[in-house]
C-alpha cells in the first residue's frame, strides 16, 4: 500500500512579522498542510491565536487549514472557525467528555474532524470512535510550546495507534505532532504515521524548503 506523506509546517514557528512572505515560501517549498496550534492559557499554559489569525492565513495560502485545538470547551470555537476556513479541527479527549458528538458537529459543518491526546493519555480514549474521525493526532510532546524534545515513547504509541484505525477500518490521517525532525520523522512513518508537524525543525532550518523535502524523502524512500 502507498501511503501519501503530508508535512505540515507549524504556524507557531512562524514570523509573524513576515507571515506573508513565510506563508508563500511554505507553499514554493511543497507544504501539505499548515498546522495550527490554538492555545488558550488553560488547557495549556500558553495563549496563541483565534480565528481571526485563520481567517488572515486562509486569506494569505491555499494550504489547508489544520487547526489544533488545545483548548478546554472546544465545541464553543468550531462555527467560528470553520468560518474563518479551519479545514480541520482536532480536539484533546482530556477536553472532550462528548467525543462522539463533537466529532459528529465538526463533521457536520464540513471539516475534518481529528482527535488527539497527551502522551500521558491511552488511545483506549478513542478507540470507540476510531471509524467515526477524520483524523488522529498523537502528540509526541506535551502540548503547549514549540522547540521541545521528542518523546521516544511515541514511536510505539503510533503503532498502536496505526492497529486502533486498521482494526475499525478506519481510512483516518495518522499525524505525529512534536520534535518531528530528520532524527525522529523516519521512525514514525516505518509505525505507520502519514502526516508530520514540524515546527523548530523546518523554521530553524538554513533552508526550510529544502527542510520540507528532505522531510519528506526520509519517509519515501524508507517505508
Ligand atoms: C505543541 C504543538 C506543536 C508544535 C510543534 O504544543 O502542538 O504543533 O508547534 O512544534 P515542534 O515541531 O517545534 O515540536
Ligand atoms: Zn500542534
Amino acid at each position: 500500500m502507498t501511503r501519501k506523506v503530508r508535512i505540515a509546517p507549524s504556524l507557531l514557528s512562524a514570523d509573524f512579522g513576515k507571515l506573508r512572505e513565510d506563508l508563500a515560501m511554505l507553499e514554493e517549498g511543497g507544504a501539505d498542510w499548515l498546522h495550527v496550534d490554538v492555545m488558550d492559557g488553560v488547557f495549556v499554559p500558553n495563549l496563541t491565536f483565534g480565528a481571526k489569525v485563520i481567517e488572515t492565513c486562509k486569506a494569505l495560502t491555499k494550504l489547508p487549514l489544520d487547526c489544533h485545538l488545545m483548548v478546554v470547551e472546544p465545541e464553543k470555537y468550531f462555527d467560528a472557525f470553520v468560518k474563518a476556513g479551519a479545514d480541520t479541527i482536532t480536539i484533546h479527549v482530556e477536553a472532550a467528555p462528548h467525543l462522539h458528538r463533537q466529532v459528529m458537529r465538526i463533521k457536520e459543518l464540513g471539516a475534518m474532524a481529528g482527535a488527539t491526546m497527551n502522551p500521558s493519555t491511552s488511545l483506549e480514549t478513542v478507540r470507540e470512535v476510531a471509524s467515526d474521525l477524520d483524523l488522529l493526532l498523537i502528540m509526541s510532546v506535551n502540548p503547549g510550546f514549540g522547540g521541545q524534545k521528542f518523546i521516544p515513547a511515541s514511536v510505539a504509541k503510533v503503532a498502536r495507534a496505526r492497529t486502533v484505525l486498521d482494526e475499525a477500518r478506519s481510512k483516518a490521517v495518522l499525524e505525529v505532532d512534536g520534535g518531528i525532525s530528520r532524527e525522529t520523522i523516519t521512525a514514525c512513518w516505518r509505525a505507520g504515521a502519514d502526516t508530520f508537524v514540524a515546527g523548530n525543525a523546518l523554521f530553524s532550518a538554513k533552508d526550510p524548503k529544502a527542510e520540507i523535502a528532505a522531510l519528506r524523502a526520509l519517509c519515501a524512500v524508507q517505508a
